[in-house]
């Protein structure tokens, strides 16, 4: 009898505990639009930005300087955005091949990392947004994404070792041993821009 409890209480258990992508619901036409509106501004900004002023930072500070720019742009506009009071943001960019472990790819971005790998082998030049509703524990929220492509600026700290200069790899060992994020070349798909929206109570 007590055998039958413990079998119960384990399926129970490993049912409630199973796939978070059942936690994945569809957003509604209506959600899709808002969410789509606000995700589209803030990836945007930020690849031009990503582009440009490390291109800018690269030419009028030099390489070591430019180093931090890849980081501190998205964090820059994330609190640009923060402040809006009718919705929450945060921003994300992630990776299967990520350069600091804080960008590890969660279980809700390994799917849509799948996603996009899959529609980039059908379509080399898919650039559609994707967007997932997730059920939170207290109210529903949405991850918007969007793919990075490496451009030629990039190459100069993602390319191969071999042709990043030594300076900028010893520094990227220092700071990043288990760096991934290196052997790039251009146009391959580097990751994704994830934009959470979570709406105010
Ligand atoms: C001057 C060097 C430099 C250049 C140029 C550069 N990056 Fe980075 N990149 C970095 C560093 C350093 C990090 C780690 C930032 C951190 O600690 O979060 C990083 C992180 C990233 C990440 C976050 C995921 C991860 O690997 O941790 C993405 C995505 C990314 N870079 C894309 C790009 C793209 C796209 C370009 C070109 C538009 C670019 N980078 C150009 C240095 C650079």
């Amino acid at each position: 009898m007590k055998a039958h409890i413990v079998v119960f209480l384990v399926l129970v258990l490993s049912v409630s505990c199973t796939p978070k992508d059942n936690f994945i619901t569809e957003p509604s036409e209506q959600e899709r639009l808002f969410v789509d509106s606000i995700g589209n501004s803030i990836s945007t900004s930020l690849k031009l930005a990503l582009q440009k002023n490390l291109s800018d930072a690269i030419k009028n500070q030099g390489l070591i300087p430019a180093i931090e720019f890849c980081k501190q742009e998205a964090l820059v506009l994330t609190d640009e955005v923060a402040n809006n009071s009718a919705y929450k943001i945060e921003l994300k960019r992630t990776s299967f091949k990520y350069r600091n472990p804080q960008n590890t790819p969660n279980e809700f971005e390994v799917l849509a990392l799948r996603y996009y790998e899959k529609m980039l082998l059908e379509d080399p030049d898919f650039s559609s947004s994707y967007i997932q509703k997730i059920r939170g524990d207290q109210a529903s929220y949405f991850y918007y994404y969007q793919a990075l492509k490496i451009g030629s600026v990039c190459i100069v700290c993602h390319g191969e070792l071999a042709n990043i200069d030594p300076s900028i790899v010893s520094l990227l060992s220092d700071k990043y041993p288990d760096d991934k994020a290196t052997g790039y070349m251009e146009g391959d798909f580097r990751g994704l821009i994830r934009v959470k929206v979570s709406l105010e109570e």
